[in-house]
């Protein structure tokens, strides 16, 4: 299934940053399953790969309806290529909730709203270090990154926050993400 996975994120996204995004967010969704499911490692893993699959077709940061379809227009994909099951399609869709209110239910969707964002704030973060290396950061930069609401406004910290439904403490969640994103450094270019 992975393959196959591959093998859409090349052929729907085009911007780097969301290619890169994608194979982050798959790390930080393997590590996250094999300590709340590991039965399930390769769905969770090949979800967070395929999650962002329709953004390059949408403009949805400019765009409200945009927004609202974004998650539907990837299960659309998915159905099409005939690839993932309906866990996967849910979780895919509720990332999205904010916007288009499909709420998260499963262990899988509340992972995923968390992982998301933790991507591009570990990302932000290690951009500003010294040698942009993300072998240099440390999680106590993200947890006193996380008080600081003008660094990397976007990330959505209540989200991130929200691991803890899950059980996960924040601190423990941010060790889990980074040493996800520290072992594909070379995918990440960080
Ligand atoms: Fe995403």
């Amino acid at each position: 299934m992975r393959d196959k996975a591959v093998e859409l994120v090349n052929k729907y996204l085009e911007s780097e940053h969301l290619i890169k995004h994608s194979y982050a967010v798959e790390a930080v969704m393997r590590a996250l399953a094999n300590k709340l499911e590991p039965d399930k490692v390769d769905e969770w893993a090949i979800t967070g790969l395929l999650h962002d699959l329709d953004s390059d077709m949408l403009d949805y940061k400019n765009n409200i309806e945009d927004c609202k379809v974004h998650g539907f227009k990837s299960v659309e994909i998915l159905k099409n290529e005939k690839l993932g099951n309906e866990c996967m399609y849910q979780a895919i869709k509720a990332h999205n909730e904010d916007y288009n209110g499909v709420k998260r239910e499963t262990l899988m969707d509340k992972a995923i709203y968390a992982a998301d964002p933790i991507t591009g704030f570990i990302t932000a973060i290690t951009l500003v270090y010294p040698d942009k290396k993300i072998a240099s950061v440390k999680v106590k930069s993200i947890i006193k990154r996380m008080k600081e609401l003008r660094f990397a406004a976007g990330a959505n910290r209540d989200a991130m926050r929200s691991i803890e439904e899950v059980g996960i403490p924040f601190d423990e969640f941010a060790q889990i993400s980074l040493d996800a994103m520290k072992e594909i450094s070379d995918t990440l270019g960080l």
